[in-house]
C-alpha cells in the first residue's frame, strides 16, 4: 500500500503498511538516518521528530496517523539552526547518539517558548535520555540559543610550534552524524 506523507516540506510517497512506524519509513525507505532508533517503545526520545510542530516519538507513530500532517526531521534544521550552533559552542555531544532527538525536542520548545525557564526546559526535555549524561551542557546550549545565557568562552588555539597536543574537534562531525549528513556512518 502507498501513503503520501509531508516530510520536511515535500510530499513523499512511500510503499509501506499503514501500521508501519514512521521511524522505519524515515530510515529504511527514505534514508533519513539522522533520526535514531533507541528503545522502540517511546522511552528514550532518540527517535523524536516534529509532527505539526510538536515533538513526537516516531518509533511508535504509525504512518496511518499522519495523513495531512507536517512532519519535520533533524535534517530540516539544515545544520545552521541556532540550536545546532549552540550545541557546537557548548561541545554538547559525547557519543552523539541521542543528540538529534535532544535537538528536536529543544527546537519544539523554543518554537513555542522563546525564553524557557529551567522548569520549562526540564519539562520539555524529560523524555529524552542521554546515556552519556550531557544534560548540563544541553541545558546551557538551550539557554544560549534562546539568548538567556552567554556563549562559553572558547580557549585560544595553541601557538604554532607549541609542543602541546592539539585537541581533536569531532563535535562538528558528531552534529553532522546526528543529522545523518556524514560519510562516516557514525550511529547509523
Ligand atoms: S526509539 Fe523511540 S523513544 Fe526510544
Ligand atoms: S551523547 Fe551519548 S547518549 Fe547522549
Amino acid at each position: 500500500m502507498t501513503s503520501t506523507l509531508d516530510i520536511n516540506g515535500k510530499a513523499v510517497t512511500v510503499k509501506a503498511a499503514p501500521e508501519t512506524p514512521l521511524l522505519w519509513v524515515l530510515r529504511d525507505e527514505l534514508g533519513l538516518t539522522g533520526t535514531k532508533f533507541g528503545c522502540g517503545m517511546a522511552q528514550c526520545g532518540a527517535c523524536t521528530v516534529h509532527v505539526n510542530g510538536d515533538p513526537v516519538r516516531s518509533c511508535v507513530t504509525p504512518i496511518a496517523a499522519l495523513s495531512g500532517a507536517k512532519i519535520a526531521t533533524i535534517e530540516s534544521l539544515g545544520g545552521e539552526h541556532p540550536l545546532q550552533q549552540a550545541w557546537v559552542r557548548h561541545d554538547v555531544p559525547q557519543c552523539g547518539y541521542c543528540q538529534s532527538g535532544q535537538i528536536m525536542s529543544a527546537a519544539a520548545l523554543l518554537a513555542q517558548t522563546k525564553a524557557p525557564s529551567d522548569e520549562d526546559i526540564d519539562n520539555a526535555m524529560s523524555g529524552n535520555i542521554c546515556r552519556c549524561g550531557t544534560y548540563q551542557r544541553i541545558r546551557a546550549a538551550i539557554k544560549d540559543a534562546s539568548g538567556l545565557a552567554a556563549a562559553p568562552v572558547v580557549a585560544a588555539p595553541p601557538a604554532q610550534g607549541s609542543d602541546k597536543p592539539v585537541a581533536s574537534n569531532d563535535v562538528d562531525d558528531e552534529i553532522a552524524a546526528a543529522s545523518g549528513s556524514t560519510s562516516r556512518g557514525v550511529g547509523q
